[in-house]
């Protein structure tokens, strides 16, 4: 292989195949750098030892693909290159052969300057070759036959399970097949292996994995991709720990493969105390979390603000930072959006002025050094409204969420923009952390219904089992998420075993008998022939490297990735198809108008 040759091959005759990845001619020497996935290796055309050999090698294009044989030689001293592994040597040409040769590409893969995404997408096959897709994809290669290893010496079975069936309840869209034999009727491309993988404990595979593909049709964005891969797994009579175990077992392999060590267990921490501290359900453990201060006003304090007493006021305190402009300070403006009625005070040296006690408990109370940032989110409004006490109508806590959420995403945001001055984000330094006890149900405003915040087959706290028609927004899941550094890498849960149970969510949900019939009749039925209690979860693979791998988008470990726009720009699709197709199908298309 063109990496492989050291110094202690010198003498040797070697065989190397692959591309030319750079040519520089000297007049009497041509120097030629051949490269294939394991790296580049000097090959020497000398024209006073053959001059038809260096006339041949003066035709070599960038990207040519070919043969040379020669023997291998010690670099003189001052010629070595320390930056790659074979520096020390290069071999001196005795025969050269073009195997192909090669358009000259629209940019090459040894560039240190990169193509915008686009032309890196269609010309897709020359952005693999170079170095970091290369490894990105090795690591890839890596990460899943370490995973597959792990689980399968853990007792699991790997099955297969289709991609041609009915809609799975995940929440986005589906992507629908057509079927030719029965005009009308359409497969759905799986969202996820869920009901599978619950039947398949049913059929008395206690132990399942697959590292499979989901279809989604949903809004793209850096970490989702409309076909991604899910590392699945499910298995009979778990525990929530005994599930977190496994994940934690599996990813130790996953980045021990990417030369990582990391800790278990991992941190656990119930969804409400995330919320509360984090304003995310994803918290990224990098960076300190908020606290509430509200005690830290009097009631006269928060009128003036025009702040609603009733609803937290969250300090965000990220160190570091040091003193701000002015214009620095009207620079965080536009990263604030307030999810609801939250209002923001970047301005904390100002409320300390106007407000000084209270400013020093904040201090106080959040642990705040001289160089840190310090902000305040509150919700905007009198007292009165929105009281947040009791009550079970799903508006009251969302207000404290609004308020959470407001701050979260102000946090997340401000972390990132101050990356480098409080320098949390090393690379290699891993949080992981698992958000239990998820809330069964959501509001879905737009609806005006509850939402499974999982799915519908999530079973639900025993305890909380009484509360399912008087206060959904209490019912707590037992459903887990598995999160890295602010990124949810995975979500599972223990699943609803007894139809009687499952009737109830679905009836809680807003389903009609006849609807959950004919949406899950089938895996209903199943319910009712001896199911074992089982749970499992679900982590996408393709988050997993893309975090190991230092990227800041799936598309950069994924070969053959999609735009946000859910094309594929190198092989074109989707396209139209023929008329002929449609009508096979029994197909009518409605174009849009021009
Ligand atoms: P969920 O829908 O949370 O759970 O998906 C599990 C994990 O899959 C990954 N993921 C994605 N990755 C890239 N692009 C996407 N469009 C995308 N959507 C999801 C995420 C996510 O955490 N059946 C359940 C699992 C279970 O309950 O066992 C499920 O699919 O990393």
């Amino acid at each position: 292989m063109c990496g492989a040759l050291r110094a202690s091959d010198a003498g040797k005759q070697a065989v190397l195949m692959g591309w030319v990845n750079r040519r520089r001619d000297l007049g009497n020497l041509i120097f030629i750098d051949i490269r294939d996935r394991t790296g580049l290796t000097q090959v020497v055309f000398n024209k006073e030892r053959n001059p038809g050999l260096h006339q041949k090698a003066g035709e070599l294009r960038n990207e040519y693909v070919i043969a040379a044989i020669g023997a291998v030689k010690l670099r003189e001293p001052n010629t070595i290159n320390k930056n790659i592994g074979t520096g020390e040597v290069e071999l001196i040409a005795e025969e050269l052969r073009i195997l192909n040769e090669a358009k000259q590409p629209q940019f090459l893969p040894g560039d240190t300057v990169l193509p915008n995404e686009e032309l890196r997408l269609k010309y897709r096959y020359i952005d693999l070759r170079r170095d970091a897709m290369q490894y990105n994809i090795e690591l890839r290669h890596k990460v899943a036959i370490a995973i597959r290893d792990y689980l399968s010496s853990q007792g699991f079975f790997e099955i297969e399970t289709p991609f041609m069936t009915r809609s799975t309840p995940e929440g986005a869209r589906d992507y629908l097949v057509p079927s030719r034999v029965q005009p009308g009727c359409f497969y759905a491309l799986p969202q996820s292996p869920q009901l599978f993988k619950q039947i398949l404990m049913i059929s008395g595979f206690d132990k399942y994995f697959q590292i499979v593909r989901c279809f989604r049709d949903e809004d793209f964005r850096a970490d989702r991709q409309a076909e991604f891969t899910q590392i699945d797994l499910e298995m009979s009579y778990p525990q929530p720990e005994r599930v977190w175990e496994v994940v934690e077992g599996f990813l130790t392999a996953a980045f021990k493969a990417g030369g990582y060590q990391i800790k278990t267990p991992f941190l656990r921490m119930s969804y409400d105390e995330a919320m509360r501290l984090y304003g995310s359900d994803k918290p990224d453990m990098r960076v300190p979390p908020m606290t509430d201060v509200r005690e830290a006003f009097t009631a006269e304090n928060l009128a003036t603000l025009g702040v609603n007493p009733n609803l937290p006021v969250m300090t965000i305190r990220i160190p570091k930072v040091g003193e701000l402009s002015r214009k620095e300070r009207d620079d965080i403006k536009p990263l604030f959006v307030s999810k609801g009625r939250a209002k923001l005070f970047e301005d904390f040296k100002r409320l300390e002025k106007s407000f000084p006690e209270a400013a020093a408990k904040i201090r106080e109370k959040t642990g705040a050094q001289a160089d840190d940032l310090i902000l305040v989110v509150a919700g905007d409004g009198k007292p009165g409204e929105h009281k947040s006490a009791g009550g079970v109508k799903p508006e009251v806590k969302q207000h404290d969420h609004a308020v959470y959420t407001s701050a979260g995403l102000l946090r997340v945001a401000l972390a990132q923009k101050y990356a480098a001055k409080h320098g949390a984000f090393v690379r290699g330094d891993f949080r992981f952390l698992w958000v239990t006890d998820f809330p069964m149900f959501e509001w879905d405003d737009e609806g005006k219904r509850w939402a499974a915040a999982h799915h519908p087959f999530t079973s639900p706290h025993d305890r909380d089992m009484e509360k399912l028609e008087s206060d959904p927004f209490a019912v707590r899941a037992l459903a887990y998420d598995v999160v890295l550094n602010g990124t949810e890498l995975g979500s599972g849960s223990i699943r609803i075993h007894r139809q009687d149970i499952q009737r109830k969510i679905f009836h809680a949900l807003g389903l009609t008998e006849e609807e959950a019939r004919a949406r899950f009749g089938f895996f209903l039925e199943a319910l009712e022939y001896g199911t074992p209690p089982h749970g499992g979860i679900a982590l996408g693979l393709d988050r997993i490297v893309m975090i190991l791998a230092g990227a800041d988008s799936l598309r950069e470990v994924i070969p053959f990735p999609k735009t946000a726009r859910a094309v594929d720009l190198m092989v074109d699709a989707p396209t139209p198809v023929s008329e002929a197709q449609l009508k096979e199908l029994g197909i009518q298309v409605r174009r849009p108008k021009d």
